[in-house]
């Protein structure tokens, strides 16, 4: 008899012996360092991925988590902080050094706070996603931040009767989002508790007098954005209440070119901290949460067009996850047949026009193809085929093809998984998943050739080969799998070629190689819809936590 665990360890127990194993974040209880004011904030690296709208040229994404990760320590004390307080500023020096090791930090200031009763104003605390207590948040607020919301309140007249803001929580491409206190309890009436329980109620300081006061969240867009596009996704929020994964808009707030749309808010993790460590069952509750919020939102023939974590704010304690971001978001518009064969199957292989001599090398100089225009608003690596393809009937289903991204994303344990410069290099990443054969014929569905002068991409490989290569490669190369990962459990529940072992493990990684493949067809009619999706088995079986099992 081996144990699943065994199987682990014999895998590459040679290579993992000679490389330490990388210290792993705990989803339950974490430490959070809450740093005084003057310490200021560090920010993380942005996703590599950008978003466009339409064809508007693409802006990086600077969206920062709203829960700082564990490993946060604040790499250089700040100027204020000089001659105020030099033996703080000395023990916080020791915990710059170790931003990456957060037991070593968390030991050093618990000393440094032991010994030195000037830095217990350096707060610990241990905190539970969900139930946080908001009572000493405006304390934790970096000067900085605090200078930001500052300036917004004094921007913006008439805010600060309606809004009190605490803090700065996130940064879109559009937007910058902060969390307030809703001083008026607008969130209360305008909203029925049947959609919003607001669970971050606080205890504001003892100046306002006031108790249980809800918390929004408050989404200054910026006033680049066009006031069509501005009024596009108020318009379209406001006619989405009524699903707890879909947050509603509460109120809207404009000063002159300025706007703030307030939204509940959400506590939540950073996709980042936890999607490594999600296990099976985890997966399935997420996926579940967000096929729920694209089942309501797809009913209304909205289509979100920027399905991504950051976008859907989950929280791994609750197991609550709550879709937000409409800025891309538009109608489904009626079926133009003339516009792109795809609703009736695309043009026979003859009728397209063929590249006059393809070069061997680089792309044709002279391709005379007619040009095409169409959204290809989302965001890079979450693009669906026919958004690459510039087809101009985009449905719904272009959001499917995201969340099989997420879902893919999830199981591989990468992210970001496809990692693409522009449109064309994403067609080769899904082309090299799906062969060229199989790609050809999706862009004959939509109208058009596909020629390439690349080798190798003519093989096709099943996804479920695609994940075992991928959980395969990071254990043996990347050794970034700690020994109790659920990652591993993928290497006992598919063989190389991708197929399901014969056990309870092996049938439930069936069940969600099933999602996965249904979300990502290449061919959007034969795309899964949400609605189908939360019938699946993969939603309808009993936990996957399988981590015990006995194999043979
Ligand atoms: N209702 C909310 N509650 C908590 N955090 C939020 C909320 N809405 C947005 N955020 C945070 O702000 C970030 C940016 O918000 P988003 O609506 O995606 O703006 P953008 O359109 O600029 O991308 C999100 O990734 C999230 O971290
Ligand atoms: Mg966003």
């Amino acid at each position: 008899m081996t144990t699943l665990r065994d199987k682990k360890r014999s895998l590459n127990e040679k290579e993992r012996a000679e490389v330490p194993l990388q210290p792993r974040l705990k989803l339950h209880k974490r430490l959070v360092l809450r740093r005084p004011p003057q310490l200021g904030n560090v920010s993380r690296p942005s996703p590599p991925n950008s978003r466009t709208a339409g064809d508007e040229p693409r802006n990086e994404i600077k969206e920062k988590p709203a829960t700082k990760p564990e490993h946060e320590v604040n790499p250089s004390p700040k100027r204020e902080l000089e001659g105020q307080n030099t033996s703080l500023a000395i023990e916080e020096k020791q915990v710059q050094s170790t931003s990456d090791d957060l037991e070593k930090a968390q030991k050093k200031v618990t000393e440094a706070t032991t010994k030195n009763p000037e830095i217990q104003r350096v707060e610990f605390a241990l905190e539970e996603y969900g139930e946080a207590e908001y009572s000493e948040e405006e304390d934790s607020v970096s000067m900085e931040i605090r200078q930001e919301l500052f300036s917004l309140v004094k921007s913006f007249p008439g805010l600060s009767c309606k809004y009190k803001l605490i803090d700065k929580i996130g940064e879109g491409t559009f937007s910058t989002v902060y969390k307030a206190y809703d001083l008026q309890r607008i969130s209360e009436t305008s909203m029925g508790k049947a959609v919003w329980s607001s669970p971050p109620k606080s205890r504001m300081n003892e100046s306002t007098q006031a108790s249980d006061v809800p918390i929004v969240a408050l989404k200054r867009i910026y006033v680049t954005s066009s006031p069509s596009r501005i009024y596009n996704e108020l318009q379209l929020l406001h006619g989405l209440v009524g699903c707890p994964n879909v947050a509603p808009l509460i109120d809207a707030v404009r000063y002159e070119d300025q706007v703030i749309a307030v939204l509940p808010f959400y506590k939540h993790a950073d996709f980042r901290d936890f999607y490594r460590d999600l296990p099976l069952s985890g997966i399935k509750i997420y996926m579940h949460e967000l096929f729920t919020a694209l089942s309501f939102v797809h009913e209304k023939r909205i289509i979100h067009r920027d399905i991504k974590p950051t976008n859907f704010l989950y929280n791994p304690l609750t197991r609550r996850g709550v879709l937000v971001d409409f800025g891309l978001a538009e109608k489904e518009a009626e079926i133009d047949y003339a516009a792109c064969p795809c609703f009736q199957g695309g043009p026979a292989a003859d009728e397209i026009a063929p590249v006059n001599a393809f070069p061997t090398k680089g792309y044709p100089k002279d391709d005379r193809r007619p040009g095409r225009r169409a959204n290809r608003a989302g965001t890079r690596g979450f693009r669906a085929p026919e958004v690459l393809l510039k087809c101009a009937n985009q449905t719904v289903k272009v959001d499917i093809w995201s969340a099989g991204v997420m879902l893919l994303t999830l199981l591989s344990r990468r992210f970001p998984f496809f990692n693409s410069t522009d449109d064309t290099a994403a067609l080769i990443e899904i082309t090299n998943i799906f062969g060229l054969s199989q790609m050809r014929k999706c862009a004959q569905l939509h109208g058009l050739g596909l020629e390439s002068n690349l080798p190798k991409i003519e093989s096709t490989q099943s996804l479920g080969a695609l994940l075992y290569t991928s959980i395969f490669l990071e254990a043996k190369q990347g050794d970034t799998l700690a020994e109790d990962s659920p990652a591993w459990e993928l290497l006992s529940a598919l063989d190389k070629k991708g197929r399901p072992a014969d056990t309870k493990l092996g049938n439930n990684y069936a069940e969600a190689l099933e999602v996965l493949e249904l979300c990502l067809r290449l061919n959007h009619n034969e795309r899964i819809t949400a609605d189908d999706a939360l019938k699946l088995p993969f939603f309808r079986s009993e936990s996957n936590d399988v981590d015990d099992i006995i194999l043979d």
